[in-house]
């Protein structure tokens, strides 16, 4: 059985910028080695090692190639892909896409804007149709709260949405980690990746710290769900399971009194 193929167990990160001097990932390989001995100590068992989209997958391979051994003798399997902005995919050719893992058609989308394009809709369901599952990255970066009705309409219609494991930790701007709450609150969040760029500073690997953060604050269910569950299924092209709500006080109060 190819390495690759082999079945997955434990958490999974389904983002990460590990291969070396591609893009803006790490600059030499023990810096991606750092980034692969935190990821096993995390209990990462695969890991998508990705790049921004461009023209260099030879360069990714290279790197992920470079790094397969030292991943191996961790128990992290790798598997080269891109990350696109949400514009590429405007003029993209299928054929070219790199996707999340060797079994699975999801891709990972950035809209890397403050607002999501009024033709963004269309071109998702448009490629879900065409059978290419879609992972948008990091909305509680570039989002507020005005963005919540899409998103929860994306959901609803299998579009899977990712938060970085960093939004969680207190370290991250007070808003960018509200909005990570509110995207969990109101159950719209399929998974949790680290999105990791370097082995230090705050681009570094917390799956692990911020997988004790979703398991104390919705329970250990939820946690399984978004670092293990959901991400294995998506490398197995299956949909990601939803996740429950978890209302405010407010909400509930409101809940009450209009019946609703
Ligand atoms: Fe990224």
């Amino acid at each position: 059985m190819n390495r690759e193929d082999a079945p997955t167990t434990g958490m999974i990160d389904l983002h990460c910028h590990l291969p070396f001097g591609v893009s803006d990932g790490p600059e030499c390989v023990d810096d991606s080695r750092r980034m692969l001995k935190c990821a096993a100590e995390s209990g990462v068992t695969h890991m998508t090692a990705v790049a921004h989209y461009g023209h260099y997958f030879p360069e990714v391979c290279r790197a992920v190639e470079e790094l397969r051994a030292d991943a191996e003798k961790l128990g992290v399997t790798l598997h080269p892909a891109f990350e696109y902005d949400y514009l590429h995919l405007e003029s993209m050719n299928l054929e070219e896409l790199r996707f999340i893992g060797p079994k699975s058609r999801y891709i990972l989308l950035d809209f890397n804007r403050e607002r999501i394009p009024y033709a963004a809709p269309m071109r998702l369901f448009e490629l879900a149709e065409q059978d290419v599952g879609i992972i948008i990255v990091h909305p509680e970066k570039l989002f507020g709260r005005s963005a919540l009705p899409l998103l929860k309409q994306f959901a609803e219609g299998s579009i899977a949405l990712q938060i970085n494991a960093m939004s969680l930790l207190p370290e991250s701007p007070s808003h960018v980690r509200k909005m990570a709450r509110t995207l969990l609150d109101k159950g719209l969040v399929h998974a949790v990746a680290s999105d990791a760029h370097r082995p230090a500073g705050h681009r570094r690997y917390v799956m692990r710290e911020a997988r004790e953060i979703v398991s104390a604050a919705y329970g250990d269910a939820l946690a399984a769900q978004l670092f293990e569950v959901n991400p294995a299924r998506m490398l197995e092209n299956l949909p990601p399971l939803d996740a429950p709500e978890f209302p405010n006080w407010l909400e509930r109060l409101r809940r009450r009194w209009t019946g609703r």
